[in-house]
């Protein structure tokens, strides 16, 4: 609900399954299941979908702004989607409800519970941030080994203003880390507006901030985040920085407020280096100076 901008990159997924299967084997890795999830093989095979089929995620919360737009976008590129909710039925009428906006596109979302979004390879929770670790905690058993992103952000209404609010340790992110210690979390997508994240009549505008302890699942969501229009991944480091990263909404939700337009988030000084988190992709960035500024959309 806050703001816009714009790039495309794209990468081979050769080149991401090649790259995770390498970087994997050197990185601390999360126990395996039976599956193979958590390994380099399940990680590369969840990134991009195996033999041909389409990359397959799940979303804890899907029926709120966030959630359903963000099952909206991922289907448009190609992604198969089911969409979690507590409740079946809401599950339902929110998936119909996409697909009668879209009638002219090919979206495979399934509605479902909770826990079948759990049991896709990939899984984001888009619950409010209070209730995002004891979501998580719920289907524990099916997130093992999986990459796991968290797209919320721990804010405050205080009068007009959003506040950011500080959860046990740190970030909403790191909370749900803690209770998921054998799946590879990473917090991503938290700056996104839902309404431009679902209109698929427009690119999505706007550097995605991604941060993990597990490198493999920065690469992961990262490649994901790449295919759509406008949207940029970039690396930011560990898990720590989500607390940077979730507070920072606040500050763009003032923007927005206080200059009644919508802002997006466009780091400069990235042109010059590679952007991707492989390091394989063109830069389309602007101009040089290592600063961050917000575009206004
Ligand atoms: N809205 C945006 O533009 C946007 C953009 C980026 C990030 N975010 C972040 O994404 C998160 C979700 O945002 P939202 O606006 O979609 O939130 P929301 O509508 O308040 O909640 C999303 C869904 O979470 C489920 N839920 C609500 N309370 C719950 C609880 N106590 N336990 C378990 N599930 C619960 C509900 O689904 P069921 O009732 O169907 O289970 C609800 O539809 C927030 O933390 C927000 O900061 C939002």
């Amino acid at each position: 609900m806050f703001f816009s901008g714009g790039t495309l990159l794209l990468w081979r997924s050769a080149a991401i399954v090649h790259a995770i299967e390498e970087r994997a084997s050197s990185v601390a890795a999360v126990p395996a299941d039976a599956t193979g999830n958590g390994t380099a093989d399940g990680i590369a095979a969840a990134a991009s979908g195996t033999a041909g089929e389409p990359t397959r995620l799940g979303i804890i919360g899907g029926t709120g702004p966030a959630g359903a737009a963000l099952a909206t976008r991922l289907a448009d590129i190609g992604c198969e989607v089911t969409l979690g909710s507590r409740s079946k039925y809401r599950s339902m009428e929110v998936v119909d409800n996409i697909l009668d906006r879209w009638p002219e596109r090919d979206l495979r979302i399934h509605p479902g519970a909770n826990s079948l979004a759990a049991q896709e390879p990939t899984v984001v929770i888009a619950t409010p941030w209070d209730a995002a670790a004891i979501t998580a905690r719920d289907v524990a058993e099916h997130l093992r080994g999986k990459v796991v992103a968290t797209m919320s952000n721990a804010l405050a209404r205080v009068d007009d203003e959003f506040v950011p609010l500080i959860p046990p340790r740190g970030s909403v992110a790191a909370s749900v880390q803690a209770t998921l210690p054998e799946s590879l979390v990473a917090a991503a997508l938290q700056h996104v507006p839902a309404t431009e994240l679902g209109n698929l009549d427009e690119p999505v505008h706007g550097d995605i901030l991604i941060c993990s302890d597990h490198r493999e699942a920065t690469w992961h969501i990262a490649e994901i985040v790449d295919r759509m229009p406008g949207a940029r991944a970039l690396d930011c480091g560990n898990l720590s920085n989500a607390t940077a990263i979730e507070a920072f909404t606040a500050v763009l939700m003032q923007l927005n407020t206080r200059y009644r337009t919508r802002v997006a988030l466009r780091l400069v000084g990235l042109d010059h280096v590679p952007i991707s988190v492989l390091g394989g992709g063109p830069s389309n960035a602007e101009a040089s100076p290592a600063v961050a500024e917000t575009v206004t959309g």
